[in-house]
């Protein structure tokens, strides 16, 4: 059966820094990540599949994926970027506390909904999510290459969980997920890079 890899972009600077959004490069971990991802993803997905490669067009997920085999075609998505922080980009969230109090406070009770300033809100991300799903739900193998927010949404759309509960789901770094659309849900595999 199809499958659907999913994917953060290895460490960035800003990860390092606890700043949000932005275009960073990736930190000296994150390099390690994306060196090893092409023997993480030939380990699952074998090597005679072809398999279609997705990412942002930010430089953190092109990065990660820079390394693939070049016989697997890449596709560069806006609708893929994370989560447009608005005023908020490239801050720490001390510094949003700071700055914003109220914003944070109410980013905190409603998380799913709250918009930021300039910028979105989980349920805008679904949303351009749309076609996105669309294209993926018609595709063969594809392996999406993104960021935080996005892949909750998308993880959880697979895995049929609430979206409203997708704000606050651990995703971990440097981990190649699998996913494999079954008549009786969603199986899914976890490959840690141990990096
Ligand atoms: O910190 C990494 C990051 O991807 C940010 O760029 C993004 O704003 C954030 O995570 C999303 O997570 P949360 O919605 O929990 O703030």
């Amino acid at each position: 059966p199809r499958s659907i890899w999913l994917s953060r972009h290895g460490e960035s600077e800003f990860n390092l820094e606890g700043k949000i959004g932005g275009d960073a490069p990736l930190s000296a971990r994150g390099e390690m990540y994306a060196k090893k991802l092409p023997d993480l993803v030939r380990e699952s997905v074998g090597d005679d599949r072809p398999l279609t490669v997705w990412t942002s067009t930010l430089r953190r997920t092109i990065a990660t994926a820079r390394f693939l085999p070049e016989s697997y075609n890449q596709l560069q998505w806006k609708a893929l970027d994370e989560l447009d922080s608005g005023v908020c980009d490239c801050l720490t969230y001390q510094e949003i506390s700071e700055l914003y109090p109220e914003d944070f406070a109410a980013r905190d009770n409603d998380k799913y909904n709250y918009r930021y300033r300039g910028g979105e809100s989980y349920r805008d991300v679904v949303i351009r999510l749309e076609p996105i799903i669309m294209e993926l739900e018609r595709s063969e193998n594809i392996l999406i290459v993104t960021h935080q927010a996005v892949l909750r949404c998308i993880y959880a759309y697979f895995m049929k969980k609430s979206q409203a509960d997708s704000p606050w789901m651990a995703v971990p770094l440097h981990t190649l997920i699998k996913l494999t659309p079954r008549a009786y849900g969603t199986q899914e595999e976890r490959y840690d890079a141990k990096i």
